[in-house]
This record gives C-alpha cells, sequence and structure tokens, in this order.
C-alpha cells in the first residue's frame, strides 16, 4: 500500500460573491501605475503600489483566507500583494517568491477558453519516468483563489488572446512563536544593544 511521506500543500477556494467584489477590486487596480521593465515580459505595479493593497486585500480575502489559516493550521500575515497584467504575448518564466511561507494567485480578468492558469513545477523529479512534472491547478475561472508553498517554481504560458489576463498575487508568511519571532529576535538585540 501506498505510504506517503510528504504531500504538496496547495489550496484552492472560489471568492463569495465574486461579480459584486470585482467591481469593487478592479476600480481599485486600475488606478494603480503599471510599467513594464526590459526584464518583465508583462506588466505590474509591484514597484509602483507601495505595499498599499495589503490591507484591502486582507478584508477582502478575509473569508477565503480565515478557511486557508483553519486548514493549514497557522496564521499568517500578508507581506506583499500586487497586480499583473498579461497582454497578448506577454508571459511570465519560471521563478519562485522565497524558501518558506506561501504564495496566492486571485484570478481577476480570466477567460478559461483562452488563458491558462500559473503552470506549477512539482518539488521533486518523477521517480519513474525521472522527468520534471508540471501541473495546473483545475476549474481555475475569475474569483479564483489558488495558494501553493512559495517556493514553488511556477510560470505563466503566453496569453495567446487579445483579451488581457489579470491576476493579483501576494505572499504569506507564518505567524512565528514567539520565540522564532523575527520581531522578538529583534527585540533581544535591542535590549543587548542598549
Ligand atoms: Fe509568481
Amino acid at each position: 500500500m501506498k505510504a506517503p511521506l510528504f504531500e504538496f500543500p496547495s489550496y484552492q477556494y472560489e471568492i463569495d460573491d465574486w461579480e459584486f467584489k470585482k467591481k469593487g477590486l478592479l476600480n481599485r487596480i486600475n488606478k494603480s501605475k503599471y510599467i513594464r521593465t526590459n526584464l518583465q515580459t508583462f506588466e505590474t505595479d509591484r514597484q509602483t503600489n507601495n505595499k498599499n493593497y495589503i490591507h484591502y486585500l486582507e478584508e477582502f480575502l478575509r473569508p477565503e483566507l480565515l478557511k486557508f489559516c483553519q486548514e493549514a493550521k497557522v496564521n499568517f500575515q500578508m507581506t506583499d500583494a500586487w497586480c499583473v497584467r498579461y497582454y497578448k504575448g506577454d508571459h511570465q518564466i519560471v521563478h519562485n517568491h522565497r524558501g518558506w511561507g506561501f504564495s496566492g494567485i486571485l484570478y481577476v480578468e480570466f477567460d478559461p477558453n483562452i488563458h491558462t492558469p500559473t503552470c506549477f513545477v512539482a518539488p521533486w523529479q518523477d521517480p519513474i519516468i525521472d522527468s520534471t512534472s508540471l501541473a495546473f491547478p483545475q476549474n481555475v475561472k475569475e474569483g479564483t483563489l489558488f495558494i501553493a508553498p512559495s517556493f514553488t517554481h511556477h510560470f505563466v504560458h503566453p496569453n495567446t488572446g487579445e483579451e488581457r489576463r489579470v491576476v493579483i498575487a501576494f505572499d504569506l508568511l507564518p505567524n512565528l512563536p514567539n520565540h522564532q519571532s523575527i520581531n522578538s529576535f529583534r527585540e533581544c538585540d535591542n535590549i543587548n544593544l542598549s
């Protein structure tokens, strides 16, 4: 029988009352300043939004983030959030966000008949055929929220459609117990230094 030692902890939710909430969200993200650098094959407000989505998104996603915290059995803090827009031909190369914590993708403007969800690279090699496995989240549509470990490599295939593909990405870090907390370490550090 199978006796798995590890699991890949990814989570998927649908935002309640999406059509209503989408209007408010678009209103907000459309006011952002988007830039496209030489290294970016997409446009984003990551460098310009001064992390001002964080409190808004935490409220916006509260029911789904609460479910996630319950399922993952730990509390999290959102540390960054940004919007990415992919026009025709835009894509994103393989990358990850950091070595710990989780990252989320909220699909805001997404046509399942044209666009593809973010593609994830399995963190381990397939032991039978010795190849790298790729996987998409299933049944993704506007209002889908997908959360996976931040260390997972992922990428976005080129947008072949005329309609843009818009997502909001964000990072979540677990709240560590006091003895492991970076803040408490800093407090101790300050005490020692003073
Ligand atoms: Fe990413």
